[in-house]
């Protein structure tokens, strides 16, 4: 590549590293993109040197754009297409956070596969996936987009995201390459309002929040995508520590690093760039290889070269690891690389990958309650099903950009096979509904919550319950006396307090997708067992946030002994309604028999733990066997519990197994004050349960032993 580089001038090298959408090489410039282009401040000339194109519809559309560049650009490099392919591409998986509660690191790798096959048809080589951000404020609507509040799990089904996009490697036909984003600490946005401020100390930062980003890395992600927020007082597209210093240097990643959508020209509104030049000086000393959607680098670079204010050897890295990704990705020999017309009417929306679709949604919603065995239906009874999503297909969630609701079914269409019986009125008004019906019915079946557009980028909220009108229509529903099931549909934990005491059971299905409406009846009429697990704490109420299972202990932690000087609430209880981890089965698990071989061990070596696990039930059923550990003394203070280890079982009913963990060095070493990340000898909590607060513990203790 390097002999590339040196045919290019200053101006094709810059070129490299900007990015624009797909309407700018395929319109009349005159006519069409005059407003935008003005905007960008490119002239045509510039438009066929840049180096890669966000978003593309289909494969007619970047054959189209591909081949208009490559007969109008000198060089003949191909451009890269990069998308958001985020929970699907046309067959739409679960959002993120509800594959999160899947706690199946495999069935998230299969999602990633089938949307990269997908995507691959329309020549998309590059996947804006997996966003690895910790999140832990459910008002910021991108917690939709992650896996939770977890650093473990997080970390887990990030890594898993990236093997399956990435698969036998970028350069084969059907992978993609993954963009882990958004770097760094982007969840953590002050008040859970979306581009807000962050501010979190250094060693936080490393103890917490980056080990997402850094297993996507580990498992071969290929570029990483700066954040919009600060870090330590610097824009983190800006921010030399994090992508100079951390990434290039301690994590020797040699990828390449994108800017989010306009971040490199909003540290001018941060307030820590004068102008645009300022913001491409800053941006190229920092680390940053390509700028999205602005053109910074294109108006300011050469003239920063020629003021010798920036070294030409900077951008020529920058370049030639654009170039290195196009060769890897196989452009130079196929810049058409996956776009088929003919893939996309074989493989989009195939049988085999909508069952895979209805795979993962089976596993991930949540049955949150489960009183007077009100679950599972039987095909007798009645049904009155309700609620402004009784009939509503949109059921794909943000940030599905190429799928669509009319692929899907709705609730009432599938619910029409599994009954004879059913009324349906899909609105929340009470004075709607047929009274008939209603008294004629034996359950009734609320199908509520939030629009997708509710949650996602620039999507935050203040107010996290159902919506007064849906409230009001639940607690309405009572003086039918009837049994109610709730099925709630939403892209954040809810406050779910005022609603918990008016029905007797819960299914969290957040948005699964595609075959959303098909897992769910599985699922109530027991085709399938529910097995899901929250990803994030559901609060009390909104006051109690951020609130995660692994806090710290404070200095006076609450201990209900009477003592007033403690660390709670007058008004609240400092619990989540429902904490990490939990979900109900239809099957009735006991965990017994917590047996760890070495309770006093040497530092270096394996814990061997087991425990028992029986369903007493006649149902089979998956659990997830949770490990977590406590650190009770430490440098700095550590956390009541950590995840550490999972794993998902299928007990059989009746039947008893006996489930085998291992725990190495790893899952007891912390990020001391120098971040100097190690362990410490001393003593250690070990809890395993089917939930962080349902667990069965034991202490043991590490000691020096010989290193
Ligand atoms: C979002 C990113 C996304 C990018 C490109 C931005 O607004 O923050 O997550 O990948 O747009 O669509």
């Amino acid at each position: 590549m390097k002999d590339l580089l040196e045919r290019l001038t200053l101006q094709e090298k810059i070129g490299q590293l900007i990015q624009i959408a797909p309407f700018f090489y395929i319109s009349d410039v005159d006519k069409n993109v005059f407003g935008p282009l003005l905007e960008l401040g490119i002239s045509e000339e510039e438009i066929f040197m840049t180096g890669s194109v966000l978003g593309i519809k289909d494969a007619t559309e970047m054959i189209e754009v591909q081949k208009k560049y490559l007969e109008k650009s000198r060089h003949k490099i191909p451009l890269i297409f990069m998308a958001d392919i985020i929970h699907g591409y046309q067959t739409i998986f679960p959002v993120p956070l509800a594959m999160a509660a899947s706690f199946n690191e495999e069935l998230v790798r299969k999602a990633a596969r089938v949307s990269s096959i997908e995507a691959q048809t329309a020549g998309i080589h590059v996947t804006f996936s997996p966003m690895a951000d910790l999140t832990r404020d459910p008002r910021w609507g991108r917690v939709v987009e992650g896996f939770g509040e977890d650093p473990y799990l997080n970390g887990v089904l990030a890594a898993s995201m990236v093997k399956g996009y990435q698969h036998t490697g970028i350069d084969k036909k059907g992978n993609l390459a993954s963009c882990v984003k958004h770097f760094a600490g982007y969840g953590l946005s002050e008040a859970g309002r979306d581009y807000n401020t962050v501010d979190i100390s250094r060693l936080n930062l490393h103890q917490y929040y980056l080990s997402g980003y850094k297993k996507a890395l580990d498992a071969g992600a290929r570029l990483v995508m700066t954040s919009f927020n600060l870090i330590e007082g610097i824009p983190a597209t800006t921010n030399k520590y994090l992508l100079r210093d951390l990434l290039r240097e301690e994590y020797q990643f040699d990828g390449v690093v994108i800017s989010d959508y306009d971040s490199l020209k909003e540290t001018i509104e941060h307030g820590t760039s004068k102008d645009e030049k300022d913001a491409a000086l800053k941006g190229i000393k920092a680390g940053l290889d390509i700028e999205m959607a602005t053109a910074a680098y294109l108006r300011n670079l050469p003239t920063l070269v020629k003021e010798n204010k920036v070294d030409v050897k900077l951008i020529d890295e920058a370049v030639l690891r654009v170039l290195e990704l196009k060769k890897d990705l196989g452009l130079f020999d196929d810049p058409f690389k996956g776009a088929s017309v003919l893939d996309e009417k074989r493989l989009v929306l195939s049988e085999q990958h909508q069952a895979v679709a209805l795979e993962v949604a089976l596993e991930s919603a949540v049955l949150l309650k489960n009183d007077h065995e009100a679950l599972p239906l039987n095909k007798a009874l009645k049904i009155a099903l309700v609620g402004n999503y009784a009939s509503n297909k949109d059921t794909i969630g943000p940030w599905s950009w190429h799928g669509s609701p009319k692929d899907n079914a709705s609730l009432d269409e599938v619910f029409s096979r599994y009954t004879a019986h059913l009324y349906v009125n899909d609105t929340c008004d009470i004075k709607a509904l047929d009274e008939r019906e209603m008294l004629n019915s034996d359950v009734i079946v609320v199908a509520v919550g939030e629009h997708r557009r509710e949650s996602g980028e620039a999507h935050s909220k203040t107010n996290i319950r159902l919506s007064f009108e849906q409230e009001s229509f639940i607690k309405a529903l009572k003086r039918f006396n009837k049994k109610i099931i709730l099925v709630l549909f939403n892209g954040r934990p809810l406050d779910l307090t005022p609603v918990v005491n008016e029905v007797d059971a819960m299914l969290e299905t957040f948005f699964l997708g595609t075959k959303s409406s098909e897992a769910i009846l599985m699922l109530l009429y027991n085709e399938a067992n529910p097995s899901g697990k929250l990803p994030m704490s559901f609060p009390r109420s909104v006051g109690q946030i951020p609130v995660y299972y692994n806090h710290l202990n404070t200095g006076r932690p609450f201990k209900n002994d009477g003592n007033e000087y403690t660390s709670f609430y007058l008004d609240e209880k400092n619990d989540p309604l429902y904490s990490f981890g939990y979900g109900l089965s239809y099957s009735k698990f006991e965990l017994s028999n917590l047996i760890i071989k070495n309770t006093i061990f040497n530092k270096g070596e394996t814990i061997q733990l087991s425990i028992d696990v029986k369903n007493n039930s006649d149902i089979d059923g998956y659990e997830v066997i949770q490990v977590y550990i406590r650190d009770l003394v430490a440098e700095v203070s550590r956390p009541v519990k950590e995840l550490k280890a999972f794993k998902k079982v299928m007990v059989k009913k009746h039947e008893m197994l006996r489930v085998y963990f291992e725990l190495d060095d790893e899952a007891f070493k912390y990020v001391h004050p120098n971040l100097c990340y190690d362990s410490d000898e001393g003593d250690f909590i070990i809890f395993v349960g089917n939930s962080s607060t349902s667990v069965i513990d034991q202490k043991i203790t590490m000691k020096e032993g010989s290193k």
